[in-house]
């Protein structure tokens, strides 16, 4: 099944694609949303549901997404024109590390998606070119809890190098970013994500027994499924970081 197909009906319940409940997202927007007139920009915005989210509660407050996947784009347009903040949100279907613009962001997020940069550090130094002074970055970003098995640490994290958690904070400090506020997910919040990804397609799997994809994404899920819990669960973590440049950087 064509991947970006099933990360759709993956996350048919769980429209941020990452392991944060609404109410970690809800709280993390309004530490990150300040005066309600920023202008954000999301580098890796998948569904865009971070800027929705956020543009709904803020009237005045305007918004970039940037990202390789042009039909999810278009989906996010629909959800834009249904939510009424579709005249405050601007899309740009390229890599993000191809995106320009004239005018700088109070606010950018990178949220599960700095394999698009190459890992932490190079986002990081993509994203102070597009930050206006003062401004805030959100960067979501995986860790190991624990020492992962060399199959899972293969499997998960590939090209990328993943370091603790302490030691992902302390690449941010090295860089000359200051965390103000962050989020660790919960073990709870991994399992409603992995539960709700795995579920959501074996249920479009038994729901559509006569769809020629339907097999293959029963046997995704039950891959997925078995990776985490033999796997990742407990083992791979999750952290979003708000940082600020420190003074004078
Ligand atoms: C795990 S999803 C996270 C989506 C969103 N940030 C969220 O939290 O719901 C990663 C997203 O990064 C996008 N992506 C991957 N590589 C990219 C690149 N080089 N440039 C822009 N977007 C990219 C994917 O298409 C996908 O939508």
């Amino acid at each position: 099944m064509d991947p970006r197909r099933l990360s759709v009906l993956a996350h048919a319940h769980h429209p941020i694609a990452a392991p944060l409940s609404d109410e970690s997202v809800r709280r993390l927007l309004d530490r990150a949303v300040v005066r309600g007139d920023e202008r954000a920009l999301d580098l890796g915005c998948g569904e865009a549901e971070w800027l929705l989210r956020a543009l709904e509660r803020h009237p005045r407050m305007l918004a970039e997404g940037v990202d390789i996947d042009g039909e999810t784009l278009d989906r996010v347009r629909d959800e834009a024109e249904r939510r009424g903040v579709a005249d405050r949100l601007a899309l740009h279907h390229m890599p993000a590390a191809e995106f320009t613009s004239a005018r700088s962001f109070d606010l950018v997020l990178n949220i599960g998606a700095s394999h698009a940069y190459g890992g932490l550090l190079p986002t990081l130094s993509a994203v102070r070119e597009h930050l206006a002074p003062g401004g805030l970055v959100l960067v979501g970003e995986a860790f190991w809890e624990r020492e992962p098995d060399p199959a899972t640490r293969e499997t998960l994290a590939g090209p990328c190098v993943w370091a603790d958690l302490a030691g992902t904070v302390d690449q941010a400090l090295a860089d000359g970013w200051v965390p103000v506020y962050a989020h660790t997910s919960t073990l709870d919040e991994w399992d409603d994500y992995e539960w709700s990804w795995t579920g959501s397609l074996a249920r479009w799997a038994l729901d559509n027994p006569d769809h020629p994809a339907s097999q293959d994404a029963l046997k995704a899920a039950q891959q997925h499924r078995d990776q985490w819990l033999r796997g990742y669960r407990g083992v791979l973590g999750f952290v979003t970081l708000l940082l600020r440049r420190t003074v004078g950087g």
